[in-house]
């Protein structure tokens, strides 16, 4: 209301309202400058009888709490189970986090590990690499389970629970979910011993191979009385029984079959002896997962540039992991054990599927559970990139489709590149582009540890295609003495 078009001082008298910006004029006191209203936060308790001015917080109070609204201030609550369970926010429990090295993906993570923990959820970290999650569930009581050269062993090939557990639902008179148990495992198990000899190779398995592979662990089975290893299974393709040679097409010539297993043969063989992949999977299990209690896998001992080993190893213990909870659920669907609801964890997700050919569909194959009900996943990886990077057109779109069946993305710094194909399956306005790409900047050249890289424990929260809820994560003081995966780094400086 400045310059030549002033309106008239409305009359002061007869109770006549000031405008916006006060009386103008001699003695009026206009303001020339608005301040914005002063925002306070209260529960419902503390405030009920606040009015008007008071609006709802504009994010969901449901699930742990990870950090305030970059906006706002206010407490941002999320994590997938409760987000589905209890909010209905999301269409699954499921959720994928996305974001450059360093920036905290772990931490956030970890962070509902604890927060659902505490919810009384059971949360199963399936293959730690740096490891991030083994203090927090050793704080919480868990199990850590050691994995590597001269540490432990996972037996690719132990049915785990299934056996017990398919022996008492027939004893409960369920023998469907009895074979549907033993099915699994066996499925199972084809799946994992298929994916060890692809990464081995860095070439497909071949469809035959499969069925030798699936036959063979029937022969296996019935013949074996106790927990098989993979020399085990090695011998049995040996002796060529004749389920065996009906899939491996022979047409009676065992000089034929012995040139159609000759491969197989060869890579089990590399397994069993300790090749490139060690053995790791083709000892007995030296620690078996239990499935009441939060659980780890700590694979940090295998040497880092063994690139191959650990996606081996990640892929066993995702394969352990389902297993386990897939017994946990069919045996309280029939009232024999207690509901528990499990969360389980994917750090890390690039190694894996970038380990050897058709890993997406394999990684689909051992994570996926006969029913969701009950149990919440966190995938985590670096950047689109990574999966755009995969050897093979299909894969690449199976692995965003990864990212599209999620029903929550947690997306943290990315680079401005990164935004064609992530809005390709994550929907996001201009704003939120621009916000991601600016928390990928690197700090300034001079700062020192105390300053962190702006994007540092910031995240940007997104179902569908609603708004994201952009959130700075706060460490606790426990959570920084617990945590710091660069304390390496950091003890070598004190
Ligand atoms: N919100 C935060 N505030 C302060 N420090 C944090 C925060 N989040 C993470 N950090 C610290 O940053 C470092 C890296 O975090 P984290 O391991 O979670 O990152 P990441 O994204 O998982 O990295 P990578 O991709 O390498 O696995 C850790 O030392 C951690 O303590
Ligand atoms: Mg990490």
């Amino acid at each position: 209301m400045t310059g030549r078009t002033k309106p008239r001082p409305p009359e002061r008298a007869g109770g006549h309202r000031p405008p916006a910006r006060g009386w103008w004029g001699r003695g009026g006191g206009q303001s020339k400058v608005l301040d914005g209203p002063v925002l306070a936060r209260g529960t419902t308790v503390q405030v009920c009888g606040l009015w008007p001015w008071v609006v709802g917080a504009g994010t969901p109070r449901a699930g742990v709490p990870l950090g305030r609204h970059l906006d706002t201030g206010a407490t941002v609550c999320a994590d997938p189970i409760s987000w589905f369970r209890d909010a209905r926010l999301i269409a699954n429990p499921s959720l994928f986090i996305l974001g450059l090295p360093g920036l905290g993906k772990s931490t956030v993570s970890r962070r509902m590990v604890v927060g659902l923990a505490g919810y009384g959820v059971v949360p199963m970290v399936l293959g730690d690499t740096k490891p991030d999650y083994v203090d927090a569930i050793r704080a919480i009581e868990g199990q850590v389970i050691e994995l590597g050269p001269g540490r432990g062993s996972l037996n690719v090939l132990d049915p785990g629970e299934s056996s017990g557990a398919a022996a008492l639902l027939r004893d409960a008179g369920h023998p469907t979910e009895a074979a549907q148990v033993e099915a699994d495992a066996h499925s199972r198990r084809r799946v994992i011993v298929s994916a060890l000899i692809a990464i081995l190779r860095k070439a497909p398995v071949s469809a035959i191979e499969e069925s030798i592979l699936g036959q063979a662990l029937y022969v296996l089975d019935a013949r074996h009385p106790g927990v098989p290893v993979l020399t085990d299974l090695l011998q049995v393709i040996r002796d060529a029984p004749d389920r065996v040679r009906e899939v491996a097409v022979d047409r009676g010539s065992r000089q034929r079959y012995d040139e159609i297993t000759e491969a197989l043969e060869a890579a089990l063989l590399s397994l069993v002896r300790g090749g490139r992949l060690g053995d790791m999977f083709s000892r007995p299990t030296s620690e078996p997962m239990r499935r009441d209690r939060p659980v780890v896998y700590d694979i940090s001992g295998l040497p880092e540039g063994e690139q191959d080993q650990r996606a081996a190893a990640l892929l066993a213990c995702w394969s352990n992991g389902f297993a386990t909870v897939n017994v946990a659920h069919t045996l309280a669907d029939v009232g024999l054990e207690p509901r528990r609801h499990y969360l389980t964890v994917m750090d890390e997700l690039w190694q894996a599927l970038r380990s050897g050919p058709a890993m997406v569909d394999r990684t689909d194959a051992l994570t996926r559970l006969n029913r969701t009900i009950g149990t919440g996943t966190i995938f985590i990886t670096h950047t689109m990139a990574d999966l755009a990077s995969l050897a093979t057109e299909e894969d690449r779109m199976k692995a965003r489709g990864f990212i599209e069946r999620a029903g929550m993305v947690i997306c943290g710094g990315l680079p401005a590149h990164e935004m064609p194909m992530l809005t390709q399956v994550v929907p996001m306005s201009r704003r939120e582009e621009t916000l991601l790409a600016s928390w990928a900047t690197p700090p300034g050249w001079k700062s020192d540890r105390d300053t962190p890289p702006p994007g540092m424990g910031k995240f940007l929260v997104k179902v569908g295609g609603r708004a994201g809820i952009p959130l700075q994560v706060e460490l606790t003081a426990t959570e920084a003495g617990i945590h710091d995966t660069s304390h390496r780094w950091h003890e070598a400086e004190r």
